[in-house]
């Protein structure tokens, strides 16, 4: 069969407001045009991220109930516990409320500052987590990476020269561990082949390092695995993890992604020594070392959720619906990182809006366009979210200006899907009038959550008026 048809049905459903484009304007409006900061009720189709946004299953549901909410050594953590050994076979499982709550301990015991930290490609709450401590986050991708048009089945690898030649610049001993992103989400939601990690780890082991996996999409990436790399067709998705898994000695992981659950993460290591050091800080500020900032309830949907991901049915119906609407738009002529990521497509806004600067956020107005053109909420991964700077700490632009429409898991069917394609397509034909933005203010860290913008048309006519009168009426930065 042709058709694409999810492997579930519905029990519940959650209506959609359906909003007029005059009423999105309003809320761009007030949302100073960032769209985290828009009410999810305004949003028709929510492609902001596929971080715990997942429909949850009836046995998911019904675990819920099953929630032993001791507070120490409850029944949901053991269960928890068996099924994530079961999968990730580290000696050492610690839940944590999420990803970066993790990621926060792990660098906080390994690294101080001065420290190193190379990885595919961070992600931005790993990257601020290891720059808040003073340390450096380095990238090291292949050059693919960089290259959206280009395909290549395993455009998340990492560079393995690159990573041999950091260690011997800056020496092995300032760096604490080196970490790999599966599948990559800053690059287009990429896998890691089993043999770059192999390679990565050979290299790891040379110079004594420890590997951790930044595992949020483990099952994607095994699932890819499983039709690209040769030798693993016949594999079930399951030992192909548990493969990825033996190669690494500990990882950080969000459930609200591969765990397909709304809430939750943890820490796994393979160092007993790390792990007591690491519980003691989760003592501090997540909880015991049973519920780790957790409910019982959550480790229970956790523990099915882990188990739910790896069905294959699910996974292929997964990667065909996100493979169409990557096609659809990339044969009507959009950009995009090819080939289609495991859990979103990303649009090359640098490619599509070649008459906006990189400074004036080609990312951002093309997901301000999608929201206006058909309340499509989509999220920038370019200079807004990772702004590079200058010796003279000027702004400068990040490598790429991409545009990511994450799919929730199981939240969407395939009729959404061509309402999103319909919409891209509406903007790609007015793709030559849409102009870029300004940022009026900012924080210090992860920006983009919370940055306010100003379309630069209202700049000028702004700045116009002033020269004509003669009086300051700017917002400044
Ligand atoms: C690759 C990657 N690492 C880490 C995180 C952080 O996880 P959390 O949002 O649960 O803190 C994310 C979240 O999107 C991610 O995509």
């Amino acid at each position: 069969m042709k058709t694409i048809t999810e492997p579930f049905r519905v029990k519940v459903v959650e209506p959609i407001k359906m909003t007029t484009r005059a009423e999105r304007e309003t809320y761009l409006k007030e949302a100073a045009y960032n769209l985290f900061l828009l009410k999810a009720e305004n949003v028709i189709i929510d492609l902001l991220t596929d971080s715990g946004t997942a429909a949850m299953s009836a046995q998911q549901w019904s675990a819920l109930m099953r929630g032993d909410e001791s507070y120490a050594g409850s029944k949901s953590f053991y269960r928890f516990e068996e099924v994530v050994n079961d999968i990730f076979g580290f000696k050492q499982v610690i839940p944590m409320h999420q990803g970066r709550a993790a990621e926060r301990i792990l660098f906080s015991v390994m690294c101080r500052k001065g420290s190193v930290v190379p990885n595919n490609t961070h992600f931005d709450t790993t990257r601020a987590n290891v720059e808040y401590l003073g340390a450096e986050a380095v990238d090291l991708p292949i050059p693919e990476f960089y290259q959206p048009a280009v395909k290549h089945p395993f455009k998340g690898n990492m560079d393995t020269e690159g990573l041999e030649q950091l260690i011997t610049r800056v020496g092995p001993e300032r760096i604490p561990l080196v970490m790999l992103t599966v599948t990559n989400n800053s690059g287009g939601g990429q896998p890691v082949s089993l043999a770059n990690i192999r390679e990565v780890k050979a290299i790891c082991s040379r110079y004594g390092l420890p590997l951790y996996l930044d595992a949020c999409r483990f099952a994607e990436n095994a699932y890819f695995i499983k039709l690209r790399e040769a030798g693993y067709a016949d594999k079930s998705v399951k030992e192909i993890a548990r493969e990825m898994f033996s190669l690494a000695d500990g990882c950080t992981m969000s459930a609200k992604k591969d765990g397909l659950a709304n809430i939750g993460g943890f820490l796994c290591t393979n160092d007993d020594q790390l792990a007591q050091q690491e519980k003691d800080l989760l003592i501090l500020t997540e909880g015991f070392p049973t519920y780790g900032g957790l409910a019982g309830r959550d480790l229970e949907a956790i523990a099915v959720g882990l188990e739910e991901v790896l069905h294959e049915d699910y996974l292929h119906y997964r990667f065909a619906s996100i493979r169409y609407l990557g096609e659809h738009i990339a044969r009507a002529g959009v950009p995009i990182i090819q080939p289609p990521g495991g859990h979103a497509i990303y649009i090359d806004a640098k490619a599509m809006l070649p008459q906006i600067p990189p400074l004036q956020y080609p990312g951002q107005a093309l997901a301000v366009e999608l929201y206006r053109e058909a309340g499509i909420r989509s999220c920038e991964i370019g200079t807004v979210m990772h702004p590079e700077h200058s010796e003279t700490g000027a702004e400068t632009p990040s490598a790429m200006e991409l545009v990511r429409l994450a799919i929730p898991h199981r939240v969407y069917t395939q009729s959404h899907i061509d309402y999103v394609v319909e919409a891209i397509l509406a903007v790609y034909e007015r793709r030559a009038s849409i102009n870029g933005y300004r940022i009026v203010s900012q924080p210090k860290f992860l920006r983009h959550f919370t940055a306010r913008f100003q379309p630069i048309s209202e700049f000028i006519n702004l700045e116009s008026e002033r020269n004509h009168h003669g009086e300051p009426i700017l917002l400044h930065n």
